[in-house]
């Protein structure tokens, strides 16, 4: 089963709480400094490893995960096309390309922010990214068409089965005029963009590659506008179903494009659309479906930089986003668990907790270059209150937290144990190498024994909002890892491991 992000209205915070939120940062300076440090270097080895397990199609000869084998190598024949390649997104066996897109587009934003401070692990983060792009460069290889999934998800979650031995339907569904998908053509079209800078200076020529690649996906998206939830509903509903719309992504594409082409198309384009696309959307979100508070933030960047003043307004809006998750705030939409975890309702919280901290963290930078602090009611946000709660929900993600339990597979003392995950939870290939079809795998789902395969760096769902956690894989919201859970977290790990 794959999570589902729940749809937010807009909100804002009254004066009255700025106090709270005031004590809240001032305790979380002292619970900071009263628990022992954690290890950033290694949570970000992991973190990156875990991509290498949920990797589809042939693995190559450095794979560092060795229980994983290859699969999937007849994607894309249904289609008459080569979609071998990419991410699994969760613990399932489908490819699916919305989710993965994004999670390419972080990876790279994490690389672009942070790959400074990655040391050794740049290079495997780098990997990364390139398995994500080389697949979505098979993917939008065809003018007009984008190739968005590969799998049937009803077949796929009938079953229990190692993606080495999947059966299931691989079915193949695509977008293009007819069929439009501006919100999957839209993130591909960012996270193409957005690889292009991270291989500029690396790989010249396929940087080049992957940013006419993201202009020709960018103008089929932006020509022919629908949501691919209404051309292909019974593929991608409920699993990554846009119920955000697809103007975010058409604007996030957008802004990426500006960043990696520096062409004055597209900043007249986002100057353009700013209103028709509702970049003014900062609800406290930030994920695969909803991209506004991301525009507003990375736009920002170059406005605290003093280069762009006429795109004052994403820095307003982005502002706004910040104050709309400080803690202390009674939100509907964002609350904070008693162990101090951001928790939103609904799919997997995890995803929330990483991708929000994540804009926090590169707002925080963009802040200090620029020696601001964000005006939220009463008190000022300063760069380092900011890092501060970063550097929390981080720590609890690795074992600060009320069960003192990491959330890391394979990082720290205690982790989960029992992971809803195909792969990690079934016989290795080496260990069972006979087949083990759809409904053999029921048992292992079921049994009360750990996992056999540790997905090393696998970051879960997580605790429920009273920091409890059940590690048992029935609870799919609470013990799934997704790529994009990992993907902004790979950045903010890079930027502790050097500011520890
Ligand atoms: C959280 O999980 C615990 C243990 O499974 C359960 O007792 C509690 O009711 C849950 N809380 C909420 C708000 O779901």
């Amino acid at each position: 089963m794959a999570p589902k992000s729940s749809n937010s209205k807009p909100s804002f915070m009254p004066f009255s709480l700025a106090l709270s939120i005031f004590f809240f940062l001032l305790i979380t300076t002292l619970v900071q400094c009263a628990n022992g440090g954690q290890n950033y270097p290694d949570a970000l080895h992991k973190s990156i490893l875990f991509f290498e397990g949920q990797r589809s199609g042939r693995l190559p000869p450095d794979q560092r995960l060795h229980w994983r084998r290859d699969s999937a190598l007849h994607d894309g024949s249904f289609a008459g096309v080569d979609l071998t390649g990419g991410y699994y997104d969760a613990g399932d066996n489908i490819k699916f390309g919305f989710p993965m897109a994004f999670t390419t587009t972080l990876l790279a934003w994490s690389v672009i922010d942070f790959g400074r401070n990655m040391g050794n692990e740049l290079g495997n983060s780098l990997k990364a990214v390139k398995w994500g792009t080389d697949y979505l460069l098979k993917a939008t290889s065809k003018n007009g068409i984008v190739y968005v999934q590969v799998g049937d998800a009803f077949s796929d979650h009938n079953c229990w089965e190692r993606p080495e031995d999947m059966d299931t339907l691989r079915t193949v569904y695509k977008i293009d005029k007819n069929h439009p998908g501006s919100d999957v053509a839209g993130e591909t079209a960012a996270a193409l963009a957005a690889a292009s800078i991270v291989f500029r200076k690396r790989d010249p020529a396929y940087s080049r590659l992957l940013l006419n690649r993201a202009i020709k996906v960018f103008n089929f998206a932006d020509k022919h506008r629908g949501a691919y939830s209404s051309s292909l509903h019974s593929a991608v509903c409920p699993f990554y179903c846009d119920v955000n719309g697809y103007q975010d992504e058409l604007l996030w594409a957008a802004a990426w494009l500006h960043k990696a082409s520096r062409r004055r198309h597209y900043r007249e384009y986002i100057v353009r659309n700013e209103v028709i696309l509702r970049a003014g959307d900062t609800i406290n979100e930030f994920g695969w479906d909803n991209k506004h508070a991301g525009i507003n933030v990375l736009i920002s960047k170059e406005v605290l930089m003093g280069k762009s003043p006429d795109l004052k307004s994403f820095q307003i809006n982005a502002d706004q986003f910040i104050c709309s998750v400080l803690p202390g705030i009674a939100h509907p939409q964002l609350q904070y668990s008693p162990g101090g975890l951001i928790f939103k309702a609904g799919g997997s919280n995890m995803q929330h907790v990483t991708s929000l901290s994540f804009l926090l963290l590169a707002y925080s930078n963009y802040l200090s270059h620029a020696k601001r602090s964000v005006p939220c009611g009463g008190v000022s946000a300063s760069p380092a209150a900011l890092k501060r709660l970063v550097r929390r929900q981080v720590d609890y993600i690795l074992g600060d937290n009320p069960l003192r339990m990491s959330y890391m597979v394979g990082y720290g003392p205690r982790y989960p144990n029992r992971i809803h995950h195909r792969g990690s939870s079934l016989p290795s290939m080496a260990a069972h190498p006979t087949r083990i079809g759809c409904k053999a795998g029921t048992k292992y789902y079921l049994s009360p024994n750990p996992n056999p395969n540790l997905l090393v760096g696998a970051v879960v769902g997580g605790p429920n909002s009273t920091d409890a956690f059940p590690d048992s894989r029935p609870f799919f919201q609470e013990s799934e890892p997704t790529t994009y859970i990992n993907a902004p977290l790979v950045g903010m790990l890079a930027y502790f491991s050097a500011h520890p």
